[in-house]
């Protein structure tokens, strides 16, 4: 790969020193090696500097000096991404957005809060729980993601089914253009059409845009009541089919996750910890009912529960202690981690709910037919579902050569049954290679045009969401 980019020379490294303080510029391969990776499939690129501003006028002044000297520079908030959005694949300023992490206000009246980019998700979420609010966005890694890379990932997680992803709580940002200039973009303001609706345009820019200063979001209150079921089932396909008839009942779960026999094997190995009454199911749905209606929160786990029995689940577990709930959970969380300790690729197809069934019986079909384990999990309900391709056994040389053939497969698979080709992890360096498969030439070029018109010298996060020409 040619690396089009001036190297950061001793001046460079001089002014960055004078804008943020020697103190919070790194230059030593040992500080810098946890910044030279995210969570994605163990990519390793090093940048040759790491910076930690405080504040959006330091960035600016960053940006401003990177542009004139031709200086990549990718931000990075927990370095959870899944796609490679935080990896600085030219080298260049790795700028850390983790000493910007205060909450600066819960809005308890107009229900927002106002945050800084480096304020942890869950670090929010039980703040304003405190005062009985809610803000739902929930990756499986929000114990140490930032608010700022679920932004730019437009992160979603189990609740998004009921509650939506992180663009339904964006009501505004501060953020600096790569050209330094700091632009304000919506307010606390719960409607707002006056012109281009940019605080839209970049959640989920994948950090290509602009650096996000500060985030409006949109609170709601905390549901009182939770209830969680739990069912193993004996195939598959009977799990997905269940899933698709809660929802033609009328319920709307808050989550509805979906679990393959070898993601929940994996995790209990890594962590020593057990699902409940797993048998010899092939796959287990977790379907989470939430609100404020004590009595119609029974109702519809009545009905939920009927439905899994009606599609043969092994049984139906009803957990309403916190406890129990909290460990199922923390188990489900934590099979994306256990499954990345092996040598895997994975994908995030997304497709409509009602075609569910057919997408897991098409995943395993297609990795068996290229001699690759798959493990399939992931949220169901949306339609989501992450499978990762393990090399197990195989050697190098067949892994290296049927990978790729397997998840153009499953990408094309997955167009078919009126999908795309990331629900919720992005496109970054990962999938950009694959990118004409979700979208049409003239969308892709009118993407392009955009990125041109905030970055002309391409120097923010390049190498992501646009294929190499
Ligand atoms: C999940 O649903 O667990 C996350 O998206 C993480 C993952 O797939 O690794
Ligand atoms: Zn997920």
């Amino acid at each position: 790969m040619r690396n089009p980019y001036n190297r950061v020379d001793a001046g460079v490294l001089t002014k960055l020193k004078e804008i943020v303080g020697s103190g919070h510029v790194l230059t030593l391969k040992i500080e810098i090696q946890p910044y030279a990776s995210d969570s994605t499939e163990h990519l390793v690129f090093w940048p040759e500097v790491v910076v930690k501003p405080r504040t959006a006028q330091e960035i600016s002044q960053i940006l401003k000096l990177a542009n004139e000297r031709r200086v990549p520079v990718t931000a990075r908030g927990g370095g959870t991404g899944l796609s490679g959005g935080a990896l600085a694949v030219y080298g260049g300023v790795v700028l850390s957005v983790e000493r910007m992490s205060r909450i600066l206000e819960i809005d308890r009246e107009n229900l927002m809060a106002v945050v800084e980019p480096g304020v942890v998700t869950e670090i929010l979420q039980n703040e304003v729980e405190k005062v009985g609010l809610y803000y739902p966005p929930d990756p499986a890694s929000r114990g140490s993601s930032m608010l700022a890379g679920n932004v730019a990932e437009n992160a979603g997680g189990p609740h998004a089914l009921k509650y939506g992803v992180t663009k339904d709580y964006v009501l505004g940002l501060e953020a600096v253009l790569p050209g330094g200039e700091i632009i304000q973009t919506g307010k606390k303001l719960l409607k707002d059409v006056t012109g281009y609706n940019l605080t839209q345009l970049l959640v989920g820019s994948e950090g290509t845009l602009a650096v996000v200063t500060k985030i409006i979001l949109k609170l709601i209150p905390y549901p009182k009541y939770r209830r969680l079921l739990y069912a193993p089932f004996p195939t598959l396909r009977q799990a997905a089919e269940a899933l698709t008839r809660i929802f033609s009942r009328g319920i709307m779960p808050a989550a509805c996750e979906f679990m393959e026999k070898n993601s929940m094997e994996i995790v209990e190995k890594r962590l020593g910890r057990y699902f409940p009454s797993r048998g010899e199911a092939e796959a287990c749905l977790l379907v989470e009912l939430d609100g404020n209606d004590q009595g119609l929160l029974e109702k519809e786990s009545e009905m939920v529960g009927e439905v899994l029995a009606e599609f043969q689940a092994l049984d139906v577990l009803i957990c309403d202690s916190p406890e129990k709930q909290k460990e199922i959970w923390n188990l489900r969380r934590s099979i994306g981690e256990a499954v990345k300790q092996l040598i895997y690729k994975e994908e995030d197809t997304v497709v409509p709910r009602a075609n569910l069934p057919e997408l897991v019986t098409s995943l395993k079909e297609i990795s068996r037919r290229h001699g690759i384990e798959s493990v399939c999990y992931g949220h169901a309900g949306d339609g989501n579902i992450h499978v990762n391709l393990i090399q197990g056994e195989i050697s190098q040389s067949k892994w290296k050569e049927a990978a790729p053939k397997a998840i153009q497969e499953i990408f094309a698979e997955t167009v078919r049954l009126g999908g795309n080709i990331s629900g919720e992890h992005g496109i970054g360096l990962v999938q950009k290679n694959y990118l004409s498969m979700g979208l049409g030439p003239a969308e892709i070029s009118l993407m392009r045009q955009i990125k041109n018109i905030f970055d002309p010298n391409n120097i923010l996060n390049p190498g992501k969401i646009f294929p190499d020409i």
